[in-house]
This record gives C-alpha cells, sequence and structure tokens, in this order.
C-alpha cells in the first residue's frame, strides 16, 4: 500500500511529510479536524463533515483553506493516491505558520493543511462489533468549547490511555453534575428499559457527531424512539443497553462500563440493528 500524505498544496509520501515546528497547531494546537470513513473508496457522510469542518473554522475565525469543491478533490485523490477502498481520511487544518505568538498572525498567514488517509479491516471492525468493548468512566475536565472539534486533545488522550491500561476500548466522560456528555472519541448513547434511546443534547460540552446526526435520522425512519436526554451514570450502568458513535467506529455497543456489565453483558439488538442500518445507509450515500 502506497501512503501519500497531503501537505500544502504537495501529495508526498508519508516518510517525508513535514510540517513547520512554527505551525501553529505544533504550538498551541490552534487547528481543526475532520475524520472520514472511506467505504468502497468513497467518503462517508461527507456534506455532514464538510459542514461540520466549516463551522470551526469559523468558530475560531480561521479561513478555510481553499473552496470546499477544491477540498473534495484532494480529499478524494489522497484516497485514490492511497488505493483506499476500505478506510479512513483524516485532514488537519491549523491557522498556519509563524513565529511563536499567542495572538493571531496576521492576514498574509494562511491556514496549513494536511490529509491523510489509511485503511480499515472491516471484518476486523465487525467481530470487535459483535464481542462489544468495556468503557471506563473518567471525570470531564476538558474545556468550555468541546462542541469545537480542535486538535487539542490532551485529556482524551489520558483518559483512553487509562482505559487502554484498565482493559477498555473507550472512555465516557462524566460532567460535574455526574451526566453523562460524551465518550473519549464517540458519542454516548443508551437503551433503557422503556426501550428508548437516549443521547446528550447538543450544547458546548459536547462534539456534534456527524455520525450521532445520521443516526438519529436512521433510527426516526426506522420506528425506534430516539431522545436527545441527558442522562446519569446511574442510568448508563442500569440501562438495557450502551453503545457509541463515531466515523471510526460506526455504531459499537458497550457490554461493560467500570466493573458493571451491560444488560446481559452481550451486545444487545438495538445497537446492533443500528449498526447494520448505519452501514447500509453511509454505504449507500458515500460520496454524495
Ligand atoms: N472522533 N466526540 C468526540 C470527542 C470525538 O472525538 C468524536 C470523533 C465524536 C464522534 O464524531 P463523529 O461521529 O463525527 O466522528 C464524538 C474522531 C473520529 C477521532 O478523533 O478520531
Amino acid at each position: 500500500m502506497p501512503r501519500i500524505a497531503y501537505v500544502n498544496g504537495l501529495y508526498t509520501p508519508l516518510r517525508d511529510a513535514a510540517v513547520s515546528i512554527e505551525d501553529r497547531g505544533y504550538l498551541f494546537a490552534d487547528a481543526v479536524y475532520e475524520v472520514w470513513s472511506v467505504f468502497d473508496g468513497r467518503l462517508g457522510d461527507l456534506d455532514g463533515h464538510l459542514n461540520r469542518l466549516e463551522r470551526s473554522l469559523r468558530e475560531l475565525s480561521i479561513d478555510m483553506p481553499m473552496p470546499r469543491e477544491s477540498l473534495l478533490v484532494v480529499l478524494n485523490e489522497v484516497v485514490r493516491r492511497n488505493r483506499i477502498r476500505e478506510g479512513m481520511v483524516y485532514l488537519q487544518v491549523s491557522r498556519g505558520v509563524a513565529p511563536r505568538d499567542h495572538v493571531f498572525p496576521g492576514p498574509d498567514v494562511k491556514p496549513a493543511v494536511v490529509i491523510t488517509a489509511k485503511p480499515v479491516d472491516r471484518e476486523a471492525a465487525a467481530r470487535k462489533a459483535e464481542a462489544g468493548v468495556r468503557a471506563i468512566t473518567v471525570p470531564d475536565i476538558r474545556w468550555g468549547r468541546c462542541d469545537i472539534k480542535t486538535v487539542g486533545l490532551l485529556p482524551n488522550v489520558l483518559a483512553k490511555q487509562q482505559a487502554k491500561e484498565q482493559g477498555a476500548a473507550e472512555v465516557i466522560f462524566v460532567d460535574r453534575d455526574g451526566f453523562v456528555s460524551e465518550g473519549g472519541s464517540t458519542n454516548v448513547y443508551i437503551v433503557g428499559a422503556d426501550n428508548i434511546i437516549r443521547t446528550r443534547p447538543l450544547t458546548a460540552n459536547i462534539l456534534p457527531g456527524v455520525t450521532r446526526l445520521n443516526l438519529i435520522r436512521v433510527a426516526e425512519r426506522e420506528g425506534f424512539e430516539i431522545r436527545e436526554e441527558a442522562f446519569t451514570v446511574d442510568q448508563l450502568k442500569a440501562a438495557r443497553e450502551v453503545f457509541v458513535t463515531a466515523a471510526t467506529s460506526l455504531v459499537l455497543p458497550v457490554v461493560a462500563v467500570d466493573d458493571t456489565p451491560i444488560g446481559n453483558g452481550a451486545p444487545g439488538m438495538v445497537a446492533s440493528t443500528l449498526r447494520e442500518l448505519y452501514i447500509d445507509r453511509a454505504r449507500a450515500t458515500a460520496g454524495v
């Protein structure tokens, strides 16, 4: 498999690809990112991620590095050059390269763009989803604008490492009031004894997941009742089912939280059904 990165206008072998040590993404985490799933060589939930990218940039007063149509050409070209059929695309846009100074650089400094892609083993992912994963809860110590998809992910990194050390695949952040905010790199859902799916409403404290947006549409279309309602850790642990969503893991059942098994300790029907429906829909709509 070739590994080619797009860096500020050039397609470069990954081993030679580099950014400046004065890139503000590197110095200040002054950068945003997006992750797309690739299905059969086409970008999944294409518009949703482009819309969120534009929003993240706008919130931080960073210009779109190029028109949306041009960006789409480059994203597809990175997929093509890496010969990705099933995989992921990562895009990062920083405020640009300038001598270190907290305040924004002048208008002559243009945003810096990096795009990479990698293959994903869908069969291994399916096996993981069939088994379900463990998660641990951790206090949400992140900043007040988690709705912006910035590369400032240190709390997520530390929490996910802690999860790994405890044999878990994901962390679930819990806010100061005892409500679940989201996962370390996912949105979180519960299915209660009433069979209603609940996920936290969008606020500045969670990322508006693109998978979340489309999962809600799929669930409603299929007749599931889904409510945007906050829930506590107690509700989480007492739930019949728990699952998480992201462009990376799609829909992934959680079968234990801390040391508490969820339901009967195996993936439930709601999560498994929604995973299939979601993937079918994402494949069918990829590239548009
Ligand atoms: N993470 N919440 C957080 C904190 C995330 O980092 C992510 C995605 C999500 C789900 O968003 P989406 O459905 O749009 O992928 C929710 C990406 C995949 C990552 O950091 O790798």
